[in-house]
């Protein structure tokens, strides 16, 4: 992470409304910061730097545990650098780095040099997600508990589901005996042979489908060898009301968890009618029906987190038909305020499940953050509820602009992300200074 030489250990935010559904707090609240961890919460705390966060909500920081930054391979994408501003930008102070890289990330020495770059490259705490297959190719594991100790956080094959029940379980008890966690795509692609929902909007478009059967049947599959493996999955961009009913189904029998994105639970498939490849994505945009069974999971818990599958692609890529273009939406820096705006201010989600959603739970998953507690690493997220702004690419920082909501007014805009007590991204302008 980038250190500003000289930067005072020290800062008090103060006049916050903090929100903390972790450890209950909600009410204006100052906030001590020292040696990169949370010092005190209270009131009339005071420091030799200081920040008015008057009329600001201050939450914990929020993770995103899927991200694609495209190094190394694809830097004219994103970059450790890019990819970190943006995360920054979009109230994020960690994120789990997807190996489908190239070259893809399923050796140790790709780890090892992807840890370094990190530690001197990215804004925010950057883990790395190693490949559960060599190549990606559902066939031969990786060496997994070299690639553990060369500093992986966890295996998984995303953006590819896995070619058979048999590999995906060999994968399973190895990832569990080399202490890894698994995050899973799941995708039977023997069923997936189109390029968006199969339903009614891809008949009208005259597109492909893909039936969302095809996410289903993998994600049974994947949670009967989860329960029966013991192996600590994590099941990603669950997309469709049944692969959540499936994962509500198998919370008690395995170590299981799971994410959607702000994607799939405020976007559907009606914008395949436009034909445009910049809505093109896996899994794909569904149904209302679907859309509405995610949202009801998110709220109840039984999916846990959010996460925003940040997929930056080159305009070339996605500026396509449907059918040619490459899948992916960028998330980072919309995720927050797409879902204030759809979900909270649409009276469909607490504002407290959504801070849980996208800094609390996340954060107990990669075991780090998640709370605004004496004594957690000083990881926040600085929100003004009522600012209201235009997702443009102007707006945005990645090196991509694929993002579903170009041209869309949103509501609530991050302002700053603090990492280990250090502003990470700052656009609180004025009201940062020494108190006099
Ligand atoms: O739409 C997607 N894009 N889904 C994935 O699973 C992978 C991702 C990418 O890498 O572009």
């Amino acid at each position: 992470m980038n250190r500003r030489p000289g930067e005072p250990a020290e800062l008090v935010i103060r006049h916050a409304h903090v929100l903390d559904p972790a450890t209950g707090l909600d009410g204006v609240r100052d906030v001590r910061l020292s040696s990169g961890r949370i010092a005190e919460v209270g009131e009339g705390l005071r420091g030799a730097r200081e920040l008015d966060a008057d009329g600001l909500h201050l939450f914990p920081g929020f993770v995103d545990v899927h991200a694609h930054w495209r190094t190394p391979g694809r830097e004219d994408e994103e970059t450790i650098e890019s990819g970190s501003a943006a995360a920054a930008a979009g109230g994020f102070t960690g994120v789990v780095m997807m190996p489908n890289t190239d070259p893809i990330v399923d050796r140790p020495v790709i780890v090892s040099g992807l840890v370094r770059r990190i530690e001197q490259e990215s804004r925010v705490r950057a883990r790395v997600s190693a490949a559960l297959h060599v190549g990606l190719a559902g066939e031969r594991l990786t060496e997994m508990r070299l690639l553990r100790e060369a500093g992986a956080f966890c295996v998984s094959d995303d953006g590819l589901g896995t070619a058979s029940a048999g590999v995906l379980r060999n994968g399973m008890l190895y990832a569990r005996s080399a202490g890894l966690p698994v995050i899973l795509h799941c995708e039977d692609h023997s069923l997936a042979t189109g390029v968006v929902h199969d339903g009614v909007a891809a008949s009208l478009a005259g597109l492909p489908g893909s039936p969302a059967s095809a996410e289903d049947a993998a994600t049974a599959t994947a949670l009967v060898l989860a329960a029966e493996t013991g192996a600590k999955v994590h099941i990603t961009h669950v997309s469709t009301a049944l692969s959540a009913a499936l994962v509500g189904f198998f919370k008690r029998r395995a170590d299981v968890t799971a994410d959607t994105t702000p994607h799939h639970l405020t976007l559907t498939d009606d914008l395949v009618s436009t034909l445009e490849g910049l809505y093109r994505v896996n899994p794909p945009l569904r149904p209302d029906e679907d859309r509405a069974g995610v949202e009801g999971a998110l709220q109840s818990g039984v999916l846990d987190f959010v996460a925003t599958d940040h997929a930056p692609h080159a305009s070339e890529e996605k500026e396509l038909p449907l059918e040619e273009a490459a899948p992916g939406f960028l998330g980072h820096e919309t995720a927050f305020a797409a879902l204030y705006t759809e979900l909270v201010l649409g009276a469909r989600l607490s504002l407290s499940r959504l801070v849980e959603a996208m800094g609390c739970a996340p954060g107990r998953w990669v075991g780090e953050g998640g709370s605004l507690a004496v004594g957690s690493p000083a990881d926040l997220t600085l929100v003004d509820l009522s600012e209201e702004w235009t997702v443009g690419r102007g707006t945005l920082i990645s090196r991509s602009s694929n993002s579903p909501f170009l041209g869309r007014r949103l509501t609530g805009r991050v302002v700053g992300t603090i990492v280990g007590g250090e502003l990470v991204h700052d656009r609180t302008g004025a009201r940062f200074g020494a108190r006099a």
